[in-house]
């Protein structure tokens, strides 16, 4: 499938499901919930959901279950935004075009909305529908795992520590794996659990999932430093700014596009491991490569 046609069929749906799952009302608390809804609607490439969506498919998968849990992953992206752009992180005012949710609605509003994007997202996770409830309870806990201490915040943590005392390449890859992969990781690995996969095709998403991430953080780097700020939707040379060891930095553009390339590579082929149509997934994987934001 063309990819085009892949994001005009997937998108929607995923913004549909999110749209629904964080309503506006009247009442004394919906100041968070626009924030919530601001930084969650129009805006964000959804790679996440539409990943999940299509590990869900390549194992088998059918019908629209996974949806809850697409909406999910991308409402915890979406919080780990809202804070790494936050004056006390990366303090960055721009994000998916707009100013970040602390310019719009303070700092204090931010916080919380990020809060409660996080906990939503195992509410809506766990009102998944028409999945075998043990797969579901699978899927939760690899979220939880991934994106917590043992995960992206712990990316997180390290990225802090990192831009203070500077990275050696093992440190940085080690970082990334966790700040950036492990998200991923649970997208690919739950799309497969909730498919009801087996453990050699988990096994295989894991490792693809790794891969990816580095090569997307990588280009997420070098975009840092090449991108135009209204094509990318968020300041370019935040990473300089704060100091920070990145690939490109270590390496070089070309040398951190070499890098990059290799990854993408390393993870399309273990996409041959599947028995399933994995055209799509691949065409994925080349287009996250070649991205412009
Ligand atoms: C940005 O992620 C944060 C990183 C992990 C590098 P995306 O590039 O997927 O951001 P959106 O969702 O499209 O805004
Ligand atoms: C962020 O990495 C990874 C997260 C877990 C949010 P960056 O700090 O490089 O992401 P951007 O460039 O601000 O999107
Ligand atoms: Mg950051
Ligand atoms: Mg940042
Ligand atoms: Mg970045």
């Amino acid at each position: 499938m063309e990819i085009n046609n892949l994001f005009n069929e997937l998108i929607p749906k995923i913004d549909q499901r999110l749209d629904a799952l964080i309503l506006e009302k009247e009442d004394g608390i919906n100041e968070a919930r626009k924030a919530m809804r601001y930084s969650l609607l129009n805006g964000g490439k959804r790679i996440r959901p539409i990943l999940l969506l299509e590990f869900y498919k390549l194992c088998g998968g059918e019908g629209d279950g996974a949806l809850n849990f697409a909406a999910a992953i991308e409402m915890i992206h979406t919080y780990s935004l809202i804070h790494d752009d936050l004056p006390c992180m990366d303090n960055d005012d721009m994000r998916r075009g707009k100013p970040s949710c602390h310019k719009a609605f303070g700092e204090d509003t931010a916080l919380l909305a990020g809060d409660a994007l996080l906990t939503l997202a195992f509410s809506a996770a766990a009102k998944t529908e028409g999945i075998p409830p043990q797969r579901v309870l699978r899927a939760i806990s690899v979220l939880a795992d991934n994106a917590g201490i043992e995960g992206m915040v712990g990316g997180q943590v390290m990225d802090l520590r990192l831009e203070k005392t500077g990275a050696t390449p093992e440190e940085l890859r080690e970082m990334y794996l966790k700040k950036t992969s492990c998200l991923l990781k649970a997208t690919a690995v739950c799309g497969c659990v909730l498919a009801g996969a087996d453990e050699e095709c988990i096994k295989y998403a894991a490792e693809y999932a790794d891969s990816l991430g580095l090569a997307f953080q990588i280009i997420d780097d070098i975009l840092d430093c090449t991108a135009d700020e209204k094509t990318l939707g968020k300041p370019i040379g935040s990473d300089e700014k704060n100091g920070k060891t990145t690939f490109v930095t270590l390496y070089g553009i070309d040398g951190a596009r070499k890098r990059a390339k290799e990854l993408s590579k390393n993870a399309e082929s273990l996409l041959d491991n599947f028995e399933g149509d994995s055209t799509s997934l691949k065409e994925l994987t080349k287009y996250l490569l070649n991205r412009s934001y």
